[in-house]
């Protein structure tokens, strides 16, 4: 009997000492899905990024002529869905019948062009979104629909929303101060310090990033993400620097080198 309780408290210790190691899967973003894996920006490169075991998705949204809010890297729909269309100039109708799997591999044909909406009831509670807003000149309210569409889905805390477009970031703030928001940049902005900036985090390029870089962003409280990192070796250079999370199209590279 003395036995069994000591073999069931050792039981307890080691179940404890696993869980107390478990990782942060935060640092792992998997950049437009698991991207490496399956075709960018669909519900089927998420749902792979949940398996690989990251924590966060990137991806990229744009708007429809008729306002609907999409995942969609490019201005138009060539290189994945091999018609040449403006996003802003196709409606949701016709991006219906529009597939982006089999550019990637015959065994995604069929893959749509998915709604952030679509996304958000898909993940919820698997994974954090990066919601980059891809700013292609011909917005009507995008940013507005991004973020009545946090608020609808209640996504608040699981998601950070991105841009290249300073003013995109800076209206986020205004329509809602608690959301977490982040300038993305692969150069130094003119006349800009960054590291002042109120956002919550910076995410870059990963050849700006170096002991510096991540001094000062330590000083100015700010999280740091970096792209686009497919290498372990590199990935582990950056840990050791203390990036926050990790964009990456190989997920599973990431999650195996922690
Ligand atoms: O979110 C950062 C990264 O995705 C920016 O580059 O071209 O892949 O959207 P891009
Ligand atoms: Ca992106």
């Amino acid at each position: 009997m003395r036995g069994y309780f000591k073999i069931s408290w050792l039981g307890l210790l080691l179940v404890f000492s696993a869980s107390c190691a478990r990782i942060d899967n935060s640092v792992i973003t998997a950049h437009r899905g698991a991207s490496g894996t399956a075709p960018e920006n669909t519900i089927i490169a998420i749902k792979k990024a949940i398996e690989l075991g990251a924590g966060f998705s990137e991806i990229d949204v744009q708007e429809t002529s008729d306002g609907e809010i999409i995942l969609l890297h490019d201005k138009t729909l060539e290189r994945t869905g091999g018609v040449v269309w403006n996003i802003w100039e196709t409606p949701y109708d016709s991006l219906k019948k529009i597939e982006v799997g089999s550019w990637f591999a015959p065994e995604y044909a069929g893959e749509p062009v998915p709604r952030l909406a679509d996304v958000m009831d898909a993940v919820k509670g698997k994974i954090k979104l990066n919601i980059e807003l891809k700013i292609n000149g011909h917005e009507k309210a995008l940013v507005e629909k991004v973020v009545a569409l946090i608020h609808e889905k209640n996504f608040q805390s699981e998601c950070i929303i991105t841009s290249f477009d300073l003013n995109s970031v800076k209206k986020v703030r205004q329509l809602d101060n608690n959301l977490k928001v982040g300038l993305i940049f692969s150069k130094y902005p003119e006349n800009i310090d960054v590291f002042s900036l109120n956002v919550d985090l910076l995410s870059v390029k990963y050849t700006l990033v170096d002991e510096e870089f991540m001094r000062k962003a330590r000083e100015h409280g700010k999280e740091i993400h970096v792209w686009t990192i497919n290498e372990p070796e590199m990935m582990k250079q950056l840990l050791d620097l203390g990036a926050t999370s990790i964009i990456t199209n190989y997920p599973g590279k990431l999650r195996a080198l922690l």
